[in-house]
């Protein structure tokens, strides 16, 4: 697409001051579109009186700056790792506004999701409960008062089957296995029994999955949600347990390919809407929807920007620009799936006049020593030119994120345009001092150690 008309508008009449101020290249972020689409989520599910939140997925744009739009706009963080524990944390997150989602997971990083208040502890298999069990008792911790599982649907697995994030999760390393669920549950409900602290409120329950990554097809997700409430149900009638939420996950799709239609976030909720009433009306009561999205929240709302700097031709018309896989390695990473819309601008951002220019088909590439190094591989555009600009579309999720230092090349600065168009760089370039400095100051003892031969 797919950046926004408004931004793609803004963006033609200030890029000239921007690159002025900033120099190239940048990934640039829309802060009122992301603003509006969480309005829009929000909107939509209040629209239809369903009780919602989005835990926005901070590993897609883990950046301070935007983590304080997403507080704003009271969504929570679903958080998996330390760094992004912090992240969320100092962009003032409370207990309940972070669910921490990791996968293989290490006993610090349980430590540091228990502490500051805790979170909600979303535990990706039953091997988790003692040992988290052992951490609280070591640490004189209460046991998290609301507990979630990642569950692993295994072969009644829902929608799209090329697309899923987990390929076939019979054959994947998250969750719990449907056939283990309600016994997760039950050792869950021991534990609170067992829990001596008067001051202890009740043992609070939700239930998350992931089945699917940039899927556009709504139907889908409405597979998942039934299929969480078919398990809310069996723990109702097996344990007596009334869910709190059902996270969906993440993975809705965005239209990266012009002419790709949107994911339907309309229809889903009111599918979504059916569903619940019949579910509260079964069993007499209904879990809020919680949802994680990385990509359908900022997505769309960041561009890449890049100066070309080579127009070169071997078997191909090559393009090269300032810097390709290193700021957005999703097109090199997956080949035959990833696709960024790359537009062409004049030297001053300002759009190629229709007709003024032949068609031509291009790969655009990058510096580095690895082929893969592409952002865009035979596509047609205007004939580029020296000192022209390439404007990357939809990196503002799992962009900049997946940033890597190959060949020493420093990451790239990151701006954000908010209202009343105020640009400010949000994170800096990385400079060679940056990348040095892991190697400085081990002269120590504690980085050395004689072994000994025998
Ligand atoms: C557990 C989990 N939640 C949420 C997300 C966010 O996915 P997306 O950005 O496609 O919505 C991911 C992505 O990898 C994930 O692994």
């Amino acid at each position: 697409m797919p950046v926004s008309k408004s931004f793609e508008e803004r963006l033609h009449k200030s890029l000239p001051q921007i690159i002025e101020k900033f120099g190239t290249p940048f990934h640039i972020y829309d802060g009122p579109g992301i603003h509006d689409t969480l309005r829009d989520m929000k909107e939509t599910f209040r629209l239809r009186n369903l009780s919602f939140k989005e835990f926005y997925a901070v590993k897609a744009l883990p950046k301070p700056a935007i983590m304080e739009i997403i507080k704003d706009e009271q969504c929570g963080f679903d958080c998996s790792s330390i760094p992004e524990l912090r992240l969320a944390r100092n962009a003032g997150a409370k207990p309940e506004d972070i669910m921490f989602t990791a996968n293989n997971v290490k006993k610090g990083e349980f430590r540091e999701a228990l502490d500051h208040g805790g979170c909600i502890m979303n535990l990706d298999g039953i091997e988790y409960i003692p040992k988290l069990e052992a951490l609280c008792r070591e640490i004189t911790r209460p046991f998290p008062e609301l507990i979630c599982f990642r569950l692993n649907p295994g072969t009644r697995k829902t929608g799209d089957s090329v697309n899923s994030i987990i390929g076939n999760p019979v054959d994947a390393k998250y969750g719990v296995p449907i056939e283990d669920i309600v016994e997760a549950y039950r050792a869950i409900q021991k534990i609170a029994e067992q829990q001596t602290n008067q001051d202890r409120k009740k043992q609070r329950y939700g239930l998350h999955t992931m089945v699917c990554s940039n899927d556009r097809d709504y139907t889908h997700m409405v597979a998942t949600y039934r299929l969480l409430l078919e398990v809310a149900a069996q723990l109702k009638k097996e344990l007596g347990i009334e869910l709190e939420f059902v996270n969906v996950g993440g993975g809705l799709g965005i239209p990266y390919r012009p002419g790709d239609t949107a994911f339907d976030l309309k229809a889903f909720a009111d599918e979504c809407y059916k569903l619940t009433m019949a579910f509260a009306q079964e069993h007499g009561y209904a879990p809020a929807i919680f949802m994680e999205s990385g990509r359908y929240v900022t997505g769309p709302h960041g561009v890449l920007i890049n100066r070309v700097i080579n127009v070169f031709k071997k078997y191909k018309n090559y393009v090269g620009i300032e810097v390709a896989m290193p700021a957005l390695m999703r097109v090199g990473m997956y080949p035959t799936s990833a696709y960024h819309h790359c537009i062409l601008l004049n030297p001053d951002g300002s759009p190629i006049e229709e007709g003024s220019r032949p068609i031509i088909k291009v790969t655009i590439v990058g510096s580095i020593c690895e082929n893969c190094d592409v952002l865009a591989r035979d596509v047609e555009m205007p004939e580029p030119r020296e000192g022209d600009l390439i404007m990357t579309c939809d990196t503002g999720a799992h962009g900049s994120a997946m940033c890597f230092n190959y060949n020493g090349r420093e990451r790239i600065q990151e701006l954000l345009e908010g209202f009343y168009g105020n640009v400010r760089r949000i994170c800096r370039a990385e400079t060679y001092d940056d990348l040095d400095i892991r190697h400085q100051g081990l002269e120590g003892q504690e980085h050395r150690l004689k072994v000994s031969n025998n």
